[in-house]
């Protein structure tokens, strides 16, 4: 009789036990799980968007603080225009799309005229950041889900 509440308790926590192996178990197959999904993904395609917006958002800071001279936005018209290079090879699947390449090739054309002759005050330097932002806004409207 006196063995019966300790054989109660060690199944309870054997139980106990293997619950917090499971628990230790999926939690590892999980982060393994998303590790394989991650690497399976290319970064790419995500970080050239990212690119562009941050040099978009710091060209639309340059008028805000009315900093308009041509060496506080060719930097960034330049980058974007390194950037927009790589759409087609950053997204493959689009590159055979001729409305996705009209986008492109429109924002690069927009981006070659600024550089040929470069914003001298804050009014063309905000023309140009708004022009940017439809860029975006119209290849974005097109094939953004
Ligand atoms: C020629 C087409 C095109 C142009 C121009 C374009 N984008 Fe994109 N952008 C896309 C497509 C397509 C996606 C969706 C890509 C995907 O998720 O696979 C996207 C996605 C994005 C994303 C989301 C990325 C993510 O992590 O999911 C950002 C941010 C972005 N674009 C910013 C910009 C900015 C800023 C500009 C302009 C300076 C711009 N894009 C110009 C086609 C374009």
């Amino acid at each position: 009789m006196a063995s019966q509440p300790t054989a109660k308790s060690s199944n309870a926590s054997r139980y106990l036990f293997l619950f917090l192996i499971g628990l230790v178990i999926g939690a590892v197959a999980t982060v393994m799980a998303m590790r394989a999904i991650q690497s399976r993904q290319d970064p790419f395609p995500d970080s050239v968007m990212h690119v562009m917006q941050k040099h978009a958002g710091l060209l639309g800071d340059k008028v805000a603080q009315n900093r308009c001279a041509a060496t506080d936005t060719v930097p960034h018209v330049r980058a974007l225009r390194t950037m927009a290079n790589d759409l087609e090879l950053a997204l493959p699947g689009l590159a055979e799309d001729q409305r996705f390449v009209t986008h492109a090739s429109d924002f690069r054309a927009k981006l070659d005229a600024s550089l040929a002759t470069p914003p001298t005050g804050c009014t063309a330097a905000k023309a140009l950041a708004d022009q940017v932002k439809e860029s975006c806004k119209a290849c974005h409207q097109d094939f953004r889900g």
